[in-house]
């Protein structure tokens, strides 16, 4: 597929059918994701696949927007392998390197036919805690991911209302 046309037809799914994802297609999203830019090539994104009834009630009682996913990914940034700009002391790559991986990954979904919705409407701290993460392993964003359902829509006024390039995009 055209890839302007698959970026421009996603859209977040927030209603799933309860179709299970194929390990096969499940492998090709990972390894959308294993190929994903990242600063310095440090890869330092840990992925953790919640399906089992323990990790999906507990991902719902801290979030209400894993909606009925039949599997949600949470996405950390490790900081002991995140880059870390010794110019500007604090800042590392972490959030920005999983961001890519977390866009690599929903779009190979979408290319599959499988859906999914960038969550951050969690507090991170409840994620880290909950999920008994180590101080290091900090959590970016949820992905809820499956087959949509028949009735999935997008959220028309969010998914293609743009601002014009004039508003976003400057020549200097
Ligand atoms: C950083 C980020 C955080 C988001 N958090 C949430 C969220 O907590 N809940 C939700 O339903 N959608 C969330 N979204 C999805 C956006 O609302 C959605 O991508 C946007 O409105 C554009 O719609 P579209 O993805 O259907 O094109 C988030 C998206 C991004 C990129």
């Amino acid at each position: 597929m055209d890839f302007l046309q698959l970026a421009t037809d996603r859209y977040s799914v927030r209603s799933f059918s309860n179709r299970p994802i194929e390990p096969e297609k499940m492998d090709r999203i990972l390894k959308a994701g294993q190929v994903a830019p990242t600063a310095v090539n440090f890869q330092p994104q840990k992925i953790y696949i919640l399906k089992s009834k323990e990790a999906m009630d507990k991902i719902h009682s801290l979030t209400r927007f894993a909606y009925n996913a039949p599997m949600v990914l949470l996405f950390c940034a490790d900081l002991s392998k995140a880059w870390k700009s010794s110019a500007e002391p604090g800042y590392n790559t972490g959030e920005m390197d999983v961001s890519i991986v977390c866009t690599h990954m929903m779009l190979e979904a979408w290319e599959l036919g499988i859906g999914s919705v960038w969550v951050r409407g969690f507090d991170a701290r409840q994620v880290a805690k909950a999920f008994d993460l180590p101080e290091h392993i900090k959590p970016i964003c949820l992905l809820p991911i499956g087959y949509p359902s028949k009735d999935s829509v997008p959220y028309a006024e969010w998914h293609s209302s743009y601002r014009p390039l004039s508003e976003t995009v400057e020549e200097r």
